[in-house]
């Protein structure tokens, strides 16, 4: 299933580069290594028989710091800074990208990180990997609740936070993935530097940017700033668990708390399209072809992908490619939004992983 939202045209009178002329960004501060590059994919590109592949490469923010969670964070750590905050509550599943970022960034600032982690049990899996490892090596406090104390997430953290300050300390909440108004804010900017680049790139050309979506902030950021920028490239979502309905509900919280923190109320209409027809066995669930995809993009190009998020949605474009909705002289861009170190926490048939030709 999709989903499109209407697309703005440019003016005639649109510059070489759009920007945002109303919008002053809410203050930053600045952890990520940007501008992260874009990069042609001509081997990738090859064997996929299709348009022509670029990568713009937000896996290199920054080594503890990859992905595109610390863009948002930027914007969530000086809120957090300003408010004279110490200690940075958030959550997310024990593997969480978002919680790994938090936890190493909090390191860097000096900030405490207490984490609340969703495992399938509740319990501590005890050995930790991949994320879970980087979040305890950067000292964060980690609690585990079940999926279904995890739906009260908000309500958990707000609890831990009154404990928090109940010991003097001063406590700071970031919602889950940082998708919040705020939080948007690193993809308004990231879309803004990706169309730079895009500009330099292939100027007056039309991309399409394809990437993984969640919790929400990295397409509503996308979002927002192309269509108030009027910019003429064509974003996709592509779920890696929410139906589009869901999505389409994040999408709208977001923007509802953009609009009304910036522009006074005014509810922008975003262009892009979201897609649901990916999402295989679900979130954080692996098929054998998206491994086999995985391995055969790293074969292709050196990328290191992930299972749950980056993995999953260019799965997710080979199989659009193979179904003719590109022509060869197409631009599609893949936005790398992180997550490697999901890897050192999965296990995988060396059978499933297929070999070179
Ligand atoms: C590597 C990676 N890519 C993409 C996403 C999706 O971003 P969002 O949650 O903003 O939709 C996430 C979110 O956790 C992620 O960790």
């Amino acid at each position: 299933m999709r989903l499109a939202f209407s697309h703005t045209s440019p003016a005639a009178d649109e510059p070489a580069v759009p920007s945002l002329p109303r919008m002053t960004p809410p203050t930053r501060i600045h952890l990520a290594r940007l501008p992260t590059p874009l990069e042609r994919l001509d081997r990738l590109s090859a064997a996929w028989g299709g348009p022509t592949l670029w990568v713009k490469r937000d896996d290199l923010t920054g080594f503890g710091l990859s992905g595109n969670k610390v863009r948002k964070l930027e914007f969530h750590l000086a809120a957090a800074e300003a408010a004279g905050a110490d200690t940075v509550i958030t959550c997310g599943a024990a593997q969480s990208n978002h919680c790994r970022t938090t936890a190493i960034a909090c390191a860097r600032l000096g900030l405490a990180a207490h984490l609340v982690l969703r495992t399938a049990d509740g319990t501590d899996p005890g050995h930790p990997g991949g994320n879970h490892l980087l979040d305890r090596l950067a000292g964060a406090v980690c609690r585990f609740v079940t999926p279904a104390d995890y739906a009260h997430r908000d309500e958990i953290m707000a609890g831990v936070a009154a404990d928090i300050a109940a010991s003097g300390r001063r406590p700071w909440v970031i919602p889950e993935g940082a998708s919040d108004g705020l939080g948007m804010w690193g993809f308004v900017v990231a879309m803004e530097e990706l169309a730079a680049q895009l500009h330099q790139a292939l100027p007056g050309v039309p991309a399409t940017v394809w990437h993984a979506a969640s919790s929400g902030a990295t397409t509503a950021g996308m979002g927002w700033a192309a269509d108030r920028a009027g910019m003429s490239h064509h974003l996709v979502a592509c779920s890696v668990g929410d139906t589009i309905a869901d999505l389409e509900r994040r999408l709208a919280t977001i923007w509802t708390e953009a609009a009304i923190t910036v522009d006074g109320g005014a509810l922008p209409r975003p262009s892009l399209e979201l897609v649901d027809d990916h999402v295989g066995l679900g979130y954080g669930q692996t098929t054998a072809a998206e491994w086999e995809t995985q391995a055969e993009v790293t074969r292709l190009t050196g990328l290191i992908l992930d299972p749950t998020y980056t993995g999953k949605a260019i799965h997710g474009l080979k199989v659009e490619i193979a179904a003719g909705r590109f022509d060869r002289d197409d631009h599609v861009v893949f936005w790398h939004t992180g997550g490697g170190f999901a890897v050192f926490a999965a296990t995988v048939p060396v059978a499933v992983l297929g070999q070179p030709d």
